[in-house]
């Protein structure tokens, strides 16, 4: 990757730990301007002095994607630290184990508000900062794995999820216009907060088994993935989704 990123006004949000962390490291390490938001924002200020003998620039941010309201505020904070904003990295998710005959209201609101919900107000809001800028803009949306497949007891998530890449294909359609790209990154199992007991368990060493490459991610395989989305790199890609899974979705059934 060359210089595609210097200087680049950045959002990530879910940015106070696991992949979002990472993501940060990586664009700042770039040269980027990034805005790292989420509701730990001791956490995130831990993660912005980390950050400071990197190229680029980390400023923590204050955000809860399940309120409309703190999202729009959020994003309009965003750009007013940035000066407009070029890249948004919808990152926020959770996620819980239930079965489906058991899941309750509050279980199935909570997870589609942060995964789907609040990825489509961030996207909006991002969006109309970028077409107010003139000069377009990427979003990636992380996606998931179960957004294509499913497995058992995620019923919530795995919708959200593929809730999630349709409407990065939607919004691919309707923006392209504006010169705004949206695609979705879809990860397979990477140990973070969200599914480290499950991984580190029986459950784990038996779903390692199925996926061909033998083993689960690590946030660095997302890397290459994530700035080709984000960057010039990837200036004629809308629309897409990228799995980076070790083959887990073309594994045998
Ligand atoms: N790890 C995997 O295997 C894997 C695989 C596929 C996709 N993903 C996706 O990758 C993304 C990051 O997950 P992760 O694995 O890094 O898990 P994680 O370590 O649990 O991180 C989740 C992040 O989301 C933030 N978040 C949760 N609710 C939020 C809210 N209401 N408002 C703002 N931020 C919120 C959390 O920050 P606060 O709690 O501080 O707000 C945290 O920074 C998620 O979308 C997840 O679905 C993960």
């Amino acid at each position: 990757m060359g210089e595609e990123l210097k200087g680049k006004r950045v959002l990530v949000t879910g940015a106070s730990s696991g992949l979002g962390a990472h993501f940060v490291r990586l664009l700042a390490g770039q040269g980027a301007r990034v805005v790292a938001a989420a509701r730990r924002v001791e956490r995130l200020e831990e993660l912005a002095a980390d950050c400071a003998g990197l190229p680029g620039q980390v400023m923590p941010l204050a955000l809860d994607v399940a309120s409309v309201p703190s999202i729009q505020a959020g994003v309009a904070e965003a750009a007013r630290l940035l000066g407009g904003l070029d890249v948004l990295v919808n990152n926020a998710g959770i996620g819980e184990t239930e079965a489906a005959i058991s899941i309750t209201e509050a279980q199935w609101d909570a997870q589609l508000d942060v995964n789907l919900k609040g990825c489509f107000f961030a996207a909006q809001a991002a969006a109309q900062v970028m077409i107010a800028g003139k000069q377009g803009g990427t979003i990636v949306n992380i996606a998931s794995i179960l957004g294509e497949r499913v497995t058992a007891r995620v019923l919530p998530y795995a919708v959200s999820k593929a809730g999630l890449i349709q409407m990065t294909k939607g919004l691919a359609l309707e923006w392209a216009r504006h010169g705004i790209r949206v695609n979705a990154l879809a990860p397979g199992y990477i140990a973070t907060d969200i599914n480290r007991d499950m991984l580190e368990s029986e459950v784990g060493a038996t779903l390692v088994k199925r996926i061909p490459s033998r083993r689960f991610g690590e946030p660095a395989d997302l890397d290459g993935p994530l700035l080709l989305l984000c960057s010039d790199a990837g200036r004629h890609m809308t629309g897409t989704v990228v799995a980076v899974d070790g083959g887990h979705l073309v594994s045998g059934l």
